[in-house]
C-alpha cells in the first residue's frame, strides 16, 4: 500500500492523487466504523477512545457530519454522572484476548455510583478534550453544506452542548481542585502520550506492589516491541489502575493517596482551545449568559495557569509533578502548549516559534519530514522508535497545524500540511512514524491519521496562501 499510495501521488495530476487518497483515508474509516463509532485501529485498538473519536469526527464530518455527530454522542453516552468522559469505551463484539487491560479489567469501574450503566464497561480514566473542537468544526462543515445539513448539525450541538458542559465542568474542578487552571492526572494513559519521557520522573516513583502476570498483546500488533512502552512501563501502568480501583475511582480518594498526580499542560492546553470553542457553541445554542460567563473564566484561569508553567530555557511550557513538588524538565510536543491554547502575546509566540524552528524540533538536520518529533533528540529520553519518546504523530502535527493558524501562522502551519500529507501517504495510515528514516510504525489504518488527512485535504489554502515560508 505504502508503494501504491508513493506512485499514485507521482504519477496522477495532484488533484487525481488527492482524490485517491481522500477515497482511501475515507475507506479507512468506513472499514473501522462499527456503527454509531469507530475502532481506533483494527486490532491494536479494537475499542472506542476517547480523544481519537473527537479526532475522527473532525475528519467524517467531510463526509458525513450526521454520522460524525453520532461519533461525538456515541461516545459521551458513556459519560460519568461526575461529566467524566471515559477513555476507553469497551467494544463487547472485540475478539476475547485482544486487548489488554480489556473490560474484565476494568468491570469494578462500572461498581462506582458515578458509572454509567453497563455493558459496555468503560475505563476510569480520560483523555484530553478535544471533544467541542471537534463538534465546532462538525458544525461549520454542515454549515457550509447549508440546508437539512445545517439543520440536523445545529440540533446535534443543542443536544451535545449539555453534556460539554458538564465535561469541562469536571476538569475544572474534580480535576483541578487547586484551581490552578491545569488539570491533574493520575496516568499516564490520560495525557494520550503514554511512555513520553515527560512522566519518567513520576513514574520512577511509584513502586511497584504485587501484580499478577499479564499479557501484552499490543505487542502482536506490532513488528518490534521497540515501538511499544517497555514492560517495566506496563507494570507501572498497571500497578496505577490497581491503586485508582482501589480507590474506588473516586478523585478525592484518588487525590489523597495515588503516586501519580501531574499537571498536565498538553491536557491543560487542549481544555483551554476546546472551551473557546465551547462558548462559540454556547453562543450558537443560545445557552444562558450565566453559562459564558463561567466559560470565560476557565479560559482566562487555563490561560494563567500555562503562563505560570513557562520556562524561558527551554522555550517551552513544563509539566508538573504535584507529589515531588517541581517541574519536570524534559523537551517534548507538550512544551508547545501555550501554542495550543492560543490568545499568546507576540513575545510568548515568537519565543514558541524559535523553538519549533530550532535544532531540537523542526531544525533537527537529520529529519526526514520537517515534522516535529514528539520528543527533541536533544531530549536524554529521546528514542527514534518508541511511541512517544521520539517518532512523529500526525494527530500531533495537525494539533498544531491548527493552532498556527489560530496564531496567524499560515506559512508555517501550510509548512506542516505540506510535510504531513506525503508522510502519511507513504504508509498505509500509520500510527507514528521514525523521524530519520521516516518509518511508519505502530499501527497501520489508524482512523485518526486516516482522519486528519481528510481535514488537511478539504483545507487546501488557495494558491496565494500556499507559498510555504
Ligand atoms: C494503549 O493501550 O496503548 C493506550 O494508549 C492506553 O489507553
Amino acid at each position: 500500500m505504502s508503494s501504491e499510495n508513493d506512485r499514485m501521488l507521482r504519477a496522477e495530476t495532484p488533484l487525481g492523487a488527492e482524490i485517491r487518497f481522500a477515497a482511501r483515508a475515507r475507506q479507512v474509516l468506513r472499514q473501522n466504523d462499527m456503527g454509531d463509532w469507530t475502532r481506533a485501529a483494527p486490532n491494536l485498538y479494537p475499542h472506542q477512545w476517547s480523544w481519537d473519536s473527537a479526532f475522527i469526527a473532525i475528519g467524517l464530518a467531510h463526509f458525513n457530519t450526521r454520522r460524525a455527530a453520532r461519533e461525538l454522542l456515541a461516545l459521551f453516552e458513556h459519560q460519568w454522572r461526575t461529566g467524566k468522559v471515559p477513555h476507553i469505551v469497551f467494544n463487547p463484539e472485540a475478539p476475547p484476548a485482544s486487548y489488554f487491560p480489556g473490560p474484565e479489567h476494568w468491570a469494578c469501574a462500572a461498581a462506582s455510583p458515578d458509572a454509567p450503566p453497563a455493558p459496555p464497561y468503560t475505563s476510569c480514566l480520560c483523555q484530553p478534550p478535544v471533544h467541542a473542537i471537534a463538534a465546532l468544526r462538525v458544525w461549520e462543515v454542515a454549515e457550509r453544506s447549508g440546508g437539512e445539513e445545517a439543520g440536523a448539525a445545529r440540533v446535534f450541538l443543542r443536544q451535545i452542548y449539555p453534556k460539554f458542559l458538564l465535561w469541562h465542568h469536571y476538569l475544572t474542578t474534580h480535576r483541578d481542585p487547586e484551581g490552578s487552571g491545569l488539570v491533574t492526572i493520575y496516568h499516564p494513559w490520560e495525557s494520550g502520550t503514554d511512555n513520553s519521557p515527560r512522566w519518567d520522573a513520576p513514574l520512577s516513583n511509584v513502586e511497584v506492589g504485587e501484580l499478577p502476570p499479564y499479557p501484552r498483546y499490543d505487542l502482536r500488533y506490532v513488528a518490534s516491541p521497540s515501538e511499544r512502552p517497555t514492560d517495566v512501563d506496563y507494570d507501572r501502568y498497571l500497578w496505577l489502575v490497581k491503586l485508582i480501583k482501589k480507590a474506588g475511582c473516586d478523585e478525592r480518594n484518588t487525590y489523597r493517596s495515588h503516586p501519580f498526580l501531574v499537571k498536565d499542560v498538553l491536557f491543560s492546553a487542549i481544555l483551554a482551545a476546546a472551551n473557546e470553542a465551547l462558548m462559540e457553541i454556547a453562543a450558537l445554542v443560545g445557552a444562558p449568559s450565566g453559562d459564558r460567563t463561567l466559560i470565560a473564566s476557565w479560559i482566562a484561569r487555563g490561560h494563567r495557569g500555562l503562563n505560570g508553567m513557562w520556562d524561558p530555557e527551554l522555550g517551552l511550557c513544563l509539566d508538573y509533578d504535584l507529589r515531588a513538588g517541581r517541574p519536570l524538565r524534559s523537551r517534548t510536543v507538550a512544551g508547545f502548549a501555550p501554542l495550543i491554547a492560543g490568545r499568546q502575546g507576540s513575545g510568548r509566540l515568537e519565543a514558541l516559534l524559535a523553538t519549533l524552528d530550532s535544532p531540537a524540533f523542526l531544525g533537527h538536520p537529520w529529519l526526514h519530514w520537517p515534522v516535529p518529533p514528539s520528543t527533541s533528540p536533544f531530549d536524554e529520553g529521546f528514542h527514534r522508535r518508541s511511541y512517544w519518546r521520539g517518532p512523529t504523530w500526525p494527530v500531533v502535527n495537525w494539533l498544531l497545524w491548527w493552532s498556527l493558524l489560530r496564531a496567524g501562522e499560515p506559512q508555517r502551519a501550510e509548512g506542516l500540511r505540506q510535510a504531513s500529507l506525503p508522510q502519511i501517504a507513504s504508509s498505509s495510515f500509520g500510527e507514528y512514524f521514525e523521524p530519520f528514516v521516516g518509518e511508519s510504525l505502530g499501527a497501520d489504518d489508524q482512523s485518526w491519521t486516516a482522519a486528519v488527512t481528510l481535514d488537511w485535504l478539504a483545507n487546501e489554502p488557495c494558491q496565494e496562501e500556499r507559498k510555504v515560508a
